[in-house]
């Protein structure tokens, strides 16, 4: 940049798509940047209702520390609207935030991603921008997408340029490495912030704002591409390591070792570290599958056939470990599980988030109705609403006092229904699987819950919440992730 250059002053940014990326990033971004107006624009209009209601109870993510951001931002510079072309005019910056997900039919089906709702995004920028605008990139996106956008653009721009006073644009990406649950913290101290791009000035203008509050040796500048792929490669090393734990974890559990014991032996190696080592049900969230799915495409796309088998092999053990442990609750309980209780515990992907999205609740919940179980779901930020979507299937009423098969499940169909708190989803079960690691469920009372059970009793404890000594002798028996001991 030329060191004469007055900086680019962003006075107003209008960021589309206000879900769990686009919502708590521009708060953070409000929050900390007092004198910049931002915009949030969306077309679902209950979404927007939601991010405005007065009871911050209500808004449509759950993440801890929002409510307070939202608390002091809001109303102030921090607009919540459907007002998608008023917001893109008026803007300096316009972050592109919607989803992405992976293409469910044609060409790429399965694996590359859905680019639809961000050139749609890309064609309403050209259509209403004004003056100089600076686009970036916020979701995550296929290696090489920039240059869809950035001829989107152009080509506005020449067919615009005759009649209108003219408009120019710079196009970064800016991947958020934000992970649900944690996302207020991860925005307000980021390990790093990474701005890819060519136009100097316009990497500049986002990286002022940024320094508000981040600092300067924590901003990367690369350029458009390894950007893009740098936030690829980082969730699939991210997925690569929960399916590596996992694989160890299913030979400990035949061979005697402790997965965990494991784990902290390998995390101590500084070169391994200690994060991302607990094995689990298997990896869920809006990323991880998609990006490693995408990134085998991309392999595919350049002739790299055995790169990507070797990403794609990250997504099947994650498969895998799912069915696995439907399959072993099958197994450890005679064989069937038609007709029997079982009460699922966490719907969410992980914990202190309400998002399902890929939950391995979702495929063991499945599996398990297709068994021909009668599974009582309990999560304290789900809603039975979002459930049934994932699972696509009605809930069924709670069976009555007595405990009485409904009609369906006596012809051996699988149901599901819904409780509000942990003793009812336990009580008559055959058995329990600890899906999520909520913290209350680390302090179960296992005597408390044991009674209410029908026996042999079982705990399936796939995210090792529980204290075996305890659950055991409340009478339980446990199978735990990766614990090969009796
Ligand atoms: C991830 C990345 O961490 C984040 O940087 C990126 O921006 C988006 O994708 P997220 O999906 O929100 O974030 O959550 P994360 O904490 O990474 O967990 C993903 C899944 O892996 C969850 O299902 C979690 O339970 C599982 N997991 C995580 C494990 O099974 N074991 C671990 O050790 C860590
Ligand atoms: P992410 O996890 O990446 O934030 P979400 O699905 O939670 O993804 O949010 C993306 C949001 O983008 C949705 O609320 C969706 O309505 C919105 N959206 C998608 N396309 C457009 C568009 N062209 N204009 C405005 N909003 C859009």
């Amino acid at each position: 940049m030329d060191s004469q250059q007055p900086p680019i002053k962003i006075n107003t940014i209008c960021c589309i798509g206000a879900g769990y990326v686009g919502g708590p990033t521009m708060a953070v971004i409000a929050d900390r940047c007092p004198s910049i107006q931002v915009h949030v624009v969306d077309l679902n209009q209950s979404r927007i209702n939601a991010w405005n209601s007065k009871d911050l109870n209500q808004l449509p993510i759950y993440e801890p520390g929002l409510d307070e951001v939202i608390k002091r931002a809001r109303g102030r510079n921090l607009h919540f609207s459907n007002e998608i072309k008023k917001g893109i005019q008026n803007a300096d910056l316009v972050f592109i935030s919607v989803n992405t997900p992976t293409k469910k039919k044609g060409l790429g089906s399965g694996q590359a991603s859905d680019l639809r709702w961000v050139e749609a995004c890309s064609r309403q920028v050209a259509e209403f921008a004004q003056g100089h605008t600076i686009v970036v990139e916020k979701s995550t996106l296929p290696v090489r997408t920039a240059a869809a956008i950035q001829t989107i653009l152009k080509a506005s721009n020449q067919t615009q340029s005759k009649g209108k006073s003219a408009r120019s644009f710079s196009i970064l990406s800016n991947p958020e490495f934000l992970a649900e649950g944690t996302a207020i913290n991860d925005l307000e101290n980021p390990d790093r912030v990474l701005i890819g791009g060519e136009d100097s000035e316009a990497i500049e203008a986002l990286a002022l704002i940024y320094m508000k509050w981040v600092a300067p040796e924590k901003i990367l500048r690369t350029n458009l591409w390894s950007s893009e792929l740098s936030k690829l490669s980082a969730n699939a090393f991210l997925a690569q390591r929960i399916s590596s734990i996992n694989a160890v974890a299913s030979l400990c559990e035949v061979t005697g070792a402790d997965v965990r014991e494991v784990s902290k032996a390998i995390g101590t190696d500084s070169r391994i570290g200690t994060r991302f080592l607990n094995s689990g049900p298997g990896f869920g969230g809006s990323c991880f599958q998609k990006d490693i799915l995408n990134l085998v495409y991309l392999c595919h796309h350049f002739g790299l056939p055995e790169v990507a088998d070797y990403w794609e092999s990250v997504v099947n053990l994650n498969t895998w470990q799912q069915h696995r442990i439907a399959k072993l609750v099958v197994k450890n309980l005679f064989g069937t599980v038609t007709g029997k209780r079982l009460a699922v515990l966490g719907f969410a992907f992980k914990a202190d988030t309400n998002d399902t999205r890929e939950s391995p609740a979702i495929r063991i919940s499945k599996d398990l109705i297709e068994e021909g179980a009668q599974i009582s779901i309990f999560d304290p930020k789900v809603k039975q609403k979002q459930i049934e979507i994932d699972l696509g299937i009605a809930a069924s009423p709670p069976p009555n006092k007595k405990g009485d098969l409904s009609q369906a499940a006596l012809n051996g169909e699988g149901t599901w229904w819904q409780t509000s708190n942990i003793r009812d989803a336990i009580d008559g079960a055959d058995a329990l699987l600890i899906l999520t690691e909520w913290d209350e469920f680390f302090h179960i009372q296992w005597d408390e819950i044991a009674v209410l059970m029908r026996h042999p009793a079982w705990v399936f404890d796939a995210r090792a919440v529980v204290d075996p000594v305890a659950v055991r002798s409340a009478g339980l028996k446990l199978w735990r992730i990766g614990d090969g001991s009796e």
